[in-house]
């Protein structure tokens, strides 16, 4: 099983109600149902409105090297904290998909820049929850037979 954290940044704990029209009425527990339904992946759902919290997660995937899934929320657009433990993972060669399910390059002018873009894997933005779960697809296509600890998948 390919263990992957799905970590979510500040304010997406309100989803469902939160701004219904920019990122519709579902709440995280119905995004960890469809993401605990994508064979293959052991899912880790995580949210905090805590940078420190966050960063500190990343750790954990930058020494276990569980793939990560990351909405960095508002983070995304100042936290160099993050960007560097965002780093911190894929410089170790683990993977970190940063997804968010607005496209933030058609909303507002500070939306528009990432700080985190340019140390992820690869960027996932505008499809709802479907960013997450294509993420999660990349994730279980591909899956390294090992992990970098040693131990079978
Ligand atoms: C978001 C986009 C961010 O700009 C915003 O601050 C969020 C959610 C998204 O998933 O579309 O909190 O990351």
């Amino acid at each position: 099983m390919t263990r992957v954290l799905v970590l979510n940044g500040p304010n997406l704990d309100r989803l469902g109600t939160r701004e219904p029209g920019v990122y519709g009425t579902a709440t995280l527990a119905d995004l960890g149902d469809a993401a605990r339904a994508v064979p293959g992946l052991e899912i880790d759902l995580r949210q905090t409105n805590d940078e420190a919290e966050l960063v500190g997660w990343l750790h954990e995937a930058a020494d276990t090297g569980d793939a990560v899934v990351l909405n960095p929320a508002a983070f995304t657009h100042y936290s160099y904290a993050l960007a560097d433990a965002v780093k911190l993972v894929t410089s170790a060669g683990g993977t970190v998909i940063e997804v968010h399910l607005s496209n933030p390059h058609a909303r507002e002018e500070f939306r528009h820049t990432s700080v985190i873009s340019g140390s992820a894997t690869g960027v996932i933005a505008g499809f709802g929850f479907d960013s997450y779960l294509l993420a999660l697809e990349l994730v279980r296509r591909r899956a390294p037979r090992l992990r970098r600890d040693g131990r079978d998948t």
